[in-house]
């Protein structure tokens, strides 16, 4: 899926209803560059589509926002999606780039 990447003046993407997002997450690309927007659990998350561990691409691996993780399709790597949180290795700590959206009348909206 394509974000809307016109943009405006605060540098918000649209990236669809939030009734799309909640059915299914979705990757978006902005400016080249892609994000995972999904719904999991009662919270709204976006992040970079960059695995912490060597750069995979995170949201092509398997994303459950029921039991609420993403799972990095090279290396296996798991992440919570309320916050991003490296569950495969605590002691490592690296986290998934989180970026900022918000729900404004009924569309959801990265801000970068
Ligand atoms: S690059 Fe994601 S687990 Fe290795």
């Amino acid at each position: 899926m394509s974000a809307d990447t016109e943009g405006d003046a605060t540098d918000r993407y649209r990236v669809g209803s939030l009734e799309e997002v909640e059915a299914q997450p979705q990757v978006v690309d902005v400016r080249g560059e892609k994000y995972l927007v999904c719904v999991a659990g009662d919270g709204l998350y976006a992040y970079r589509n960059v695995c912490p561990h060597q750069g995979g691409p995170v949201a092509e691996g398997r994303v459950d926002t029921e039991d609420g993780r993403v799972v990095c399709p090279w290396h296996g790597w798991e992440f919570d999606l309320d916050g991003g949180a490296n569950c495969f290795d605590t002691d490592v700590g690296a986290r998934l780039p989180q970026a900022e959206c918000v729900v404004e009348g009924g569309d959801v909206y990265l801000r970068l």
